[in-house]
């Protein structure tokens, strides 16, 4: 094995590698027949008997490649080589997985060409860069807008429990609410305004009652977050930006979607913004307890809100009290909340 690698700085990668949970190493040769994996793969794949797998063809591996999905042994190895997106399929269980995958030649011993891949799985790079990219979104947005960094978090923590306590107790009434829903919708939620960004300062901080040409500027703050964010992230994140003004009985804006129209991800955050808005004290209003908040959430069902979601929040309402406790905001801030307007 010692002449199969070039460099003892390979090896030492590697076994670092063979060590890893999370980063996938097998040894393969030009006749794509495995020769070694690590103990991540073996665990990863369910592969229970290690000896049983070594000799086999490594052909599980497909490049996507749009909607065309090529196989791995189709490829050529200089194709191979130059690290690509993959899926990997097991046609015995029908398991799909999505990996980015980096092939190199690892050296030739009694002329067999070997290579190692490694893989990483796409959804923990994806997720960690989509998280930056939220947070450095979200920070630029509150350079203008008076949302405190609590603010965010807690409307992330209200859709979370909101969103949960649905798929739990309602998924006949919302069946495209799932595990990656819940999810999402807790990462993204806290980007609903970030369209504030293209909002002039002398209208966000106005320290008086805006005049109609004012408050329809500040009602693009949902395109601008739609056109941001579909440059960026998911779906989700825009039809919350697009739609959190938007009101059950069809009065919100910008497009005075009613009911199903507005997407359920959209009427979760309304509710979660609209709660959070009214409990914070600005200079122009008091705070309100939450016993006052939830009535004004009640007297608002089937009007503002979808009802189904006024009744899932009545019954959490717990969570949002604690929730807003948790995470108040300690220092009194006076800049201007527009959100509600
Ligand atoms: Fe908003
Ligand atoms: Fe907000």
């Amino acid at each position: 094995m010692e002449q199969v690698f070039q460099a003892e700085i390979v090896l030492e990668y590697l076994k670092k590698i063979h060590k890893s949970n999370k980063t996938f190493f097998i040894l393969f040769d030009n006749d794509r027949k495995i020769h070694f994996f690590n103990d991540a793969f073996a665990k990863k794949f369910e592969i229970k008997d290690k000896n049983a797998f070594i000799g086999k063809k490594f052909d599980f591996i497909y490049q996507k490649d749009n909607a065309k999905i090529i196989p791995f042994s189709s490829l050529s190895i200089n194709k191979i080589l130059k690290g690509s997106q993959v899926y990997s399929y097991f046609p015995e269980d029908n398991k799909e997985y999505f990996y980015y995958v980096c092939t190199f030649y690892a050296g030739e011993t009694k002329n067999i060409k070997f290579y190692y891949s490694i893989l990483k799985e796409i959804t923990d790079i994806e997720k960690k860069l989509m998280d930056q990219s939220i947070q450095a979104l979200v920070i630029a947005s509150q350079l203008k807008d008076n949302d405190t960094g609590n603010h965010v978090k807690r409307i992330n923590a209200y859709s979370y429990c909101l969103s949960r306590h649905l798929y739990e107790t309602r998924i006949n009434l919302y069946p495209e609410i799932d595990e990656d829903f819940i999810d999402e919708i807790s990462r993204v939620a806290s980007m609903h305004d970030v369209g504030k960004i293209g909002t002039p300062d002398s209208i966000l901080t106005k320290p008086a009652r805006l005049t109609e040409e004012e408050f329809n500027i500040i009602k693009d703050h949902t395109l601008s977050g739609a056109f941001i964010l579909s440059k960026m992230v998911g779906q989700m994140a825009r039809d919350i930006a697009l739609f959190h003004h938007e009101r059950w009985d069809g009065s919100g804006y910008p497009y005075q979607l009613k009911e199903d129209q507005i997407p359920v991800c959209a009427r979760i955050v309304s509710i979660a913004d609209v709660y959070d808005a009214l409990r914070m004290a600005r200079i122009y209003k008091e705070a309100q307890n939450h016993k006052q908040v939830k009535k004004f959430i009640l007297s608002e069902k089937g009007k503002h809100f979808d009802p189904h979601l006024v009744e899932s929040f009545i019954e959490i309402e717990d969570k949002f009290e604690d929730i807003y406790e948790k995470l108040e905001d300690k220092t009194e801030n006076l800049r201007f909340h527009k959100d509600l307007l």
